[in-house]
């Protein structure tokens, strides 16, 4: 078993009171907290060498470029692909999904075609596509979940068709905890020719990914949520559609020759990464996998899945409380309200008693506009959480509940 004592070692942060009572971190899917080694890489490197990447033939330069490649070696093993010239460093989910949005979306889409996302995907994975197909003439479709938070994939051959040119799908609802069966969605899309853009950002965190066996077009994460520091992601694409795309930020390393007539480009990646990278937090990423790769994924998986399934368990029992998202093999996000309360009011009084967790939209306002509600409180959780904390969750939302009703 994981040996949770151990890993809140690595995790300081995790000693710290708040409003004078121990903290209880039930907010890690809105952004997870850092290990040591993460944050003495930041502090070492800005303070031991600090130099830009791909620039310079002196020592530090090089030595920065070097550590900024195997970080995203590291990335490339991490994901499963094939090669590294598939592994995009950017400045997060939102600007990876972005990146395809426009450098793939505007020379790919035309008046006449579709782009289908699920109903339950974030507004990073929404609303890129959504502004996109408003600019090219293209349709929005929408895959709808049912009440219980299961994608309705059953309703896919009624979405996709030959204009269908790409699905966005969540491996895992950052909401409901729902992770669809991406494989049946991927293997639909291709069948009529569409790519399909997986937002990784809650799931790779739980469970990884192979995105060789997935299959998927291209997959986008954020580091803040996998214990790295936050300006820093990933987008991955298959080569040969990369290599299709025409850039979509322009500046200094993403060139191979410019002058006032033209200019071209350099080759992937650097393609997709102009301007000076997050090259600090790209090789504190490449920290944070590591020190992921410590625990056994089976045992972090077995120690996460207990998390949810007790506090599933303990808040259902309290009278009043409606749980959002029940689907089988969920990531360890609790979504809940609880009934005659506001979530801002609950999420402050959990506040009060040392306890943080996401309150709102939670940048998924079509799932609040499914549940009718205009907002929820979120539980979510991360390698270091405890049943304890549950239990202190559960005490506090038992005191809200009379406090509130
Ligand atoms: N996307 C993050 C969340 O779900 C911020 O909370």
């Amino acid at each position: 078993m994981l040996d949770v004592n151990e890993i809140r070692s690595h995790f300081p942060i995790l000693e710290r009171t708040v409003h004078g009572k121990p903290l209880v971190y039930l907010d890690s899917g809105a952004t997870a907290h850092k290990p040591l080694c993460v944050t003495q890489t930041v502090e070492r490197l800005h303070n031991e060498l600090n130099a830009n990447i791909h620039r310079g033939v002196h020592y530090l330069s090089a030595e920065a470029t070097l550590l900024y490649e195997q970080a995203r070696e590291r990335v490339r093993g991490f994901i499963g692909a094939a090669e590294r010239e598939e592994v995009i460093f950017t400045a997060g989910a939102t600007a990876s999904i972005n990146t395809v949005a426009y450098a793939w979306g505007l020379d790919n889409l035309q008046t006449g075609d579709n782009v289908v996302v699920s109903e339950m995907e974030h507004h990073s994975n929404l609303v890129p596509w959504q502004q996109i197909a408003l600019r090219k003439g293209a349709e929005l479709r929408v895959l709808p979940f049912d009440d219980e938070g299961r994608l309705m994939s059953e309703r896919l051959p009624e979405l996709l068709d030959e204009h269908t040119k790409l699905v966005a799908v969540t491996q895992a609802s950052n909401t409901l905890g729902t992770c669809p069966d991406l494989r049946e969605i991927i293997d639909a899309a291709h069948k009529v020719g569409a790519l399909v853009m997986v937002d990784g950002c809650q799931g790779v965190v739980h469970g990884g990914v192979d995105v060789v066996a997935l299959d998927c077009d291209f997959y986008a994460f954020s580091g803040h949520k996998l214990y790295a520091p936050t300006g820093v992601g990933v987008l991955y694409g298959k080569r040969e559609i990369l290599e299709r795309m025409s850039p979509f930020f322009y500046g200094g390393d993403m060139v191979d020759r410019v002058s006032f007539e033209k200019t071209t480009f350099a080759p992937l990646p650097l393609k997709f990464e102009a301007g000076t990278a997050n090259f600090i937090g790209a090789i504190a990423l490449g920290e944070a996998i590591e020190f992921l790769g410590r625990y056994d994924a089976a045992e972090i998986a077995a120690h996460e899945r207990g998390l949810v399934d007790y506090c599933t368990e303990r808040l259902s029992a309290i009278e009043g409380v409606r749980i959002y998202g029940t689907t089988e093999g969920k990531c360890p996000i609790v979504s809940f309200n609880v009934e005659g309360a506001h979530h801002y009011d609950v999420g402050m009084i959990l506040d009060k008693l040392g306890i943080a967790i996401r309150t709102g939209h939670h940048c998924a306002e079509p799932v609040m506009t499914h549940y009718g509600v205009s907002g929820m409180c979120r539980a979510s959780f991360a390698i270091y959480n405890t049943k304890e904390e549950i239990d202190a969750l559960v005490a506090g939302v038992e005191r809200a509940a009379r406090m509130l009703r």
